[in-house]
């Protein structure tokens, strides 16, 4: 049977707090949504919890300046931890505020942090770990011990939540009138705060340029497309070193593909999930199209484990209808004796992957939503159902490759086709395939800027400056040196930009060398000083690291003479390359050993000297 196609009610208005309730403050950080995820349950259950409990749901983004904790009791706060070990871009200001310890002394308040993080990176939830320390710090006790969660382990998350929830009944809490707070105060005075362009609030720029920077043909070669976008009258700036954030679009055939196999229609109402952004003829609140929503809303690639929970469950309200499951179990066994994994029936792979958090997520990486529907099939879900299993498509971020200086109003990427092989079905990048086979000159696309603090020219810019950017890599490196050649340019030559090395890596001279001409233009006229690796243009492959090791004397020359040095690019194997050529080449000129070495770098980057901007 098909799935429902009776539109979704629109949500209600919820009414406000009477004085009589008492408030608990929940305070999220996010950079994807899941804080805000946890952050909204919580305040669910604290509503349920039937204690007159009224959580006050607060965005650190919302409260840059800090947050006003004088009449507050309870405080749970749920924060990610991004990259190298920093708070989510919008929540940047507020968690500095607090680990500065400016909210000063919290002695009346009780609190409790989640903190969100991926172990796979160094600095494992190390924001949660801060405001918890900050917080203790500042005189609050805890309500709960601090919980880390490795990516969305919901079951750890739920266990915390239920102890915060029980923690917060068991308080002797005072109510809004008894605190002398007015119930209508925060809400109000969001409402009223003037509007930026930024994350939620995307600026519609139009499409000036679209172009094809490599002659790559082969069938695993990734083109690389410049896009440059006018910013119009938005009053949008940049900085050389910022991003900017781009919403994608879900190719057609994919949102086509997955209607079909949820066996929805495409003109269903569905309603606007709360995090879309800000769009002229959307209405928050209101409902849209279901092909709509799919296109623009909705990550269709990776669904939430509990997609997994619910088709088991629909496949168990079918497990009598033989007809339909006769196959799969018929087969059931043959996977135990065998342990062919390709042989395993699809609903029995889809039931095997429930059995812990690691087969749910061996189980899910490789396929999209489409996949998974399919395994489960003839069990289907209502269009309802699998939204509420699908995340948020996030905007993708683009280091940014022109200046501000050239044309403030423009701006531009440089952006690399993202192409890669599973489950032996060629896949595609959602954003990257959009600039290069569906976006048109003269289409408008929501973009904002990411800023980037941690990447930045130095502030004297007659400081040298060393940049490490194969592939990609180089897109900031061509706004760094754009933005101090048009300074001196504009000085009349009374300010000499300090000197700069870049070091650039692709495959051939003749195929993927980026900007090739501009860069041996600059080299030719003596601007920069630049060192090519062309990897396959002889028998042994040769790496930026390569030509790093070459060129040792000059960067050491360079460092001792105050250099900044930078690394953009791939984070698994290229970073770390370069990381460890350029510590030999410290250590040996330093004469102190490896350990002498790392001291070095480290000075480097606790003075902002060694930056880097890297992706996995
Ligand atoms: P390859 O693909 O020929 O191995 C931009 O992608 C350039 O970075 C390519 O020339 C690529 O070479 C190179 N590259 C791949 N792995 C690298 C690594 N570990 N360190 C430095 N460069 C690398």
């Amino acid at each position: 049977k098909a799935a429902s196609a009776t539109a979704a009610p629109a949500k209600p208005k919820e009414a406000g707090p009477s004085p009589e309730m008492k408030p608990v403050t929940v305070l999220y950080g996010t950079e994807f949504g899941f804080s805000k995820e946890i952050a909204e349950k919580l305040c669910s259950q604290l509503k349920a919890a039937g204690c007159k409990l009224w959580p006050q749901l607060e965005n650190m983004a919302d409260h840059a300046d800090g947050y006003d904790f004088s009449k507050a009791q309870v405080a749970v706060l749920a924060c990610s931890t991004q990259g190298d070990g920093v708070p989510p871009t919008e929540a940047r200001e507020f968690c500095e505020w607090l680990f500065a310890g400016k909210a000063g002394s919290l002695a009346h308040l009780q609190y409790a942090v989640c903190a969100l993080g991926d172990k796979s990176y160094t600095h494992f939830c190390r924001c949660g770990k801060q405001l918890d320390s900050a917080l203790e710090a500042a005189g609050a006790k805890r309500l709960a011990e601090r919980v880390d969660v490795n990516k969305e382990d919901w079951p750890v998350v739920d266990a915390w939540l239920e102890g915060v929830v029980a923690a917060v009944r068991g308080m002797a809490l005072k109510s809004f009138v008894e605190l002398g707070l007015d119930v209508g105060d925060s809400s109000a005075a969001k409402a009223a705060a003037p509007k930026k362009w930024g994350k939620s609030r995307p600026y519609f720029a139009t499409v000036l340029a679209l172009e094809g920077l490599c002659t790559l043909s082969g069938p695993d070669d990734k083109n690389t497309v410049r896009m440059e976008l006018d910013l119009g009258d938005s009053g949008i700036g940049y900085l050389p070193g910022d991003a900017l954030g781009l919403y994608p679009t879900n190719q057609p055939q994919a949102v086509e593909e997955l209607l079909r196999v949820m066996g929805a229609s495409a003109s269903e109402s569905v309603p606007v999930p709360s995090w879309h952004y800000e769009e002229e003829g959307v209405a928050p609140g209101g409902s849209m199209p279901l092909a709509q929503a799919l296109t623009k809303c909705y990550d269709i690639r990776s669904p939430k484990p509990e997609l997994l929970r619910l088709l088991v469950a629909a496949l168990d309200g079918t497990a009598n209808d033989h007809a339909a499951n006769g196959h799969a179990n018929g087969h059931a066994n043959g996977h135990a004796i065998n342990g062919d994994a390709a042989a395993v029936p699809p609903q029995q792979r889809l039931r095997d992957a429930l059995k812990d958090q690691a087969a749910i997520e061996a189980y899910l990486e490789p396929r999209h939503v489409v996949d998974v529907l399919a395994d489960a099939a003839p069990a289907k879900l209502t269009s309802s159902q699998v939204l509420s299993c699908l995340r948020q498509l996030q905007p993708r971020l683009y280091s940014i490759s022109s200046s501000p200086l050239e044309a403030p109003a423009r701006v531009q990427v440089t952006v690399a086709e993202v192409k890669y092989l599973s489950l032996g079905k060629g896949r595609v990048g959602v954003c990257s395939t959009m600039l290069s086979e569906r976006l048109k000159v003269g289409a408008r696309v929501p973009v904002y800027v990411h800023k980037n603090p941690d990447f930045r020219l130095p502030a004297d810019a007659a400081q040298p400056i060393i940049m490490v950017g194969p592939g990609t890599g180089l897109a900031p490196f061509r706004s760094f040196i754009l933005e101090r050649l048009l300074e001196a340019q504009a000085s009349n030559g009374k300010k000499a930009p300090g000197e700069m090395v870049l070091y650039f890596g692709c495959r051939r001279s003749d195929q993927d060398y980026l900007y090739g001409d501009v860069l041996e233009g600059w080299a030719a006229e003596g601007k920069i000083k630049l060192f090519t690796a062309f990897s396959r243009q002889q028998a042994q492959k040769v790496y930026v690291q390569n030509r790093l090791t070459e060129s040792a004397d000059l960067v050491w020359g360079l460092l001792e003479k105050g250099a900044h040095f930078y690394v953009c690019g791939d984070a698994s194997s290229m970073a770390g390359s370069v990381e460890k050529a350029l510590l030999q080449l410290i250590g040996e000129r330093l004469e102190a050993g490896p350990a002498g070495a790392d001291a070095y770098l480290q000075k480097l980057s606790d003075t902002g000297r060694y930056q880097r901007d890297v992706w996995y």
